[in-house]
């Protein structure tokens, strides 16, 4: 067993657990661990007793699920996250969501019928039995952690990045390879800034600000700063007072791109704008999300009102499962000779 197995099998835990369950949206009775012992046999006899469960879709998984919440078993067991051991590889999940990583206890060859189709997966997943680390993408470090994240605002997440958005940003990426320095605001879970990573070739420093409202950015932060810890720097809080002070205290620093994706309010969008002007050069490219929103639009306007920028390029993508996104790209105004 290996890396986040170790810590879940530590002696001392599983000397008290007497249930594992996996767990994705909800119990999954198909794979778990259980102990050998009188808890355990008197759980099954409970779970095998629920006769009021046989008519349900999933009887013994729905047993399972309502025994787990019977405070005679509740403090004993456990619900941990499909990648402890029913990693399911992308043969069988869209590859982003695929929960298996080589090197992890268990790989799921679930419903996979005929001896070829076996021999088959059997054959390719063989050698990928590994002692090492082996690195993993923010996704499958989120997904490790029990986060599940969609490009869609959903009610798991405040959204990111289409796919169709990562390509466009990679392309327009291309064509300012002159850029080595990124601050975003709104890392969120991350996607955004990992697009960044992957493909701003010159990339030294990276700078996000956020919030931190939700339990799956410090876990974005906690992948970031393993994977990058010499580029990554993350500024938790309000922008509205935490960019402020960043500008006080490195009076010096400019970024050549400034990503600005934080809160979609009027308010909070313009003074991220202004804000963001003091850290930025002649040369800077400044990259504002979700102009398709009226809100934003507003915000944008305002700050060309004020003279404080001025408009370049209106980007559009479009998702066939996303729909249209729509960013701007804008600049900022500075006196002629200064
Ligand atoms: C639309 S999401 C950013 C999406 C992100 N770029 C990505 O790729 O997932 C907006 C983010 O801004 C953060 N946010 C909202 N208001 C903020 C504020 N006043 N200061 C800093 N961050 C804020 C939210 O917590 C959220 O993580």
């Amino acid at each position: 067993m290996l890396r986040a197995e170790e810590k879940l099998f530590s002696r001392k835990k599983f000397g008290k657990l007497k249930i594992i369950a996996e767990n994705d949206s909800g119990i999954n009775s198909g794979v778990y661990f259980i102990r050998n012992c009188e808890w355990s046999k008197k759980f099954l006899h409970s779970v095998y007793g629920r006769t009021d469960c046989l008519t349900h879709h999933y009887p013994e998984q729905q047993a399972i699920a309502l025994e787990l919440k019977n405070p005679a078993f509740s403090d004993l067991s456990k619900i941990v996250s499909p990648r402890f051991f029913n990693g399911l590889p992308p043969e069988f999940l869209a590859p982003d969501y695929c929960n298996y990583h080589p090197g992890d206890f268990l790989v799921h060859f679930a419903s996979a019928n005929g001896q070829g189709r076996l021999v088959e997966l059997f054959q390719k997943y063989a050698p990928l039995v590994s002692l090492k680390r082996i690195p993993i993408s923010l996704n499958q470090y989120l997904n490790q952690k029990g986060f599940y994240l969609s490009p869609m605002h959903s009610a798991k997440n405040e959204g990111y990045m289409s796919d169709a958005q990562k390509e466009q940003f990679q392309d327009e990426l291309k064509l300012r390879p002159e850029v080595e320095s990124i601050l975003e605001i709104g890392l969120n879970g991350g996607h955004s800034a990992e697009n960044f990573f992957r493909f701003c070739k010159g990339l030294k420093k990276f700078v996000s600000f956020d919030i931190n409202h939700h339990a799956y950015t410090p876990v974005a932060v906690e992948y970031f700063k393993l994977t990058y810890p010499a580029r990554f720097e993350f500024i938790p809080g309000d922008s509205m007072k935490t960019v402020p002070e960043y500008c006080k205290k490195f009076r010096d620093q400019k970024f050549d791109l400034i990503y600005i994706d934080g809160g979609h309010s009027y308010d909070l969008c313009l003074n991220d704008i202004l804000n963001c002007k003091w850290l930025a050069h002649r040369g800077t490219h400044v990259w504002i999300d979700d102009y398709g929103s009226p809100v934003i639009q507003q915000a944008v306007a305002a700050a060309e009102n004020q003279r404080v920028i001025h408009k370049k390029n209106i980007y559009r993508t479009f998702d066939k499962q996303y729909g249209e996104r729509c960013w701007i790209e804008v600049e900022y105004q500075f006196p002629k000779n200064s």
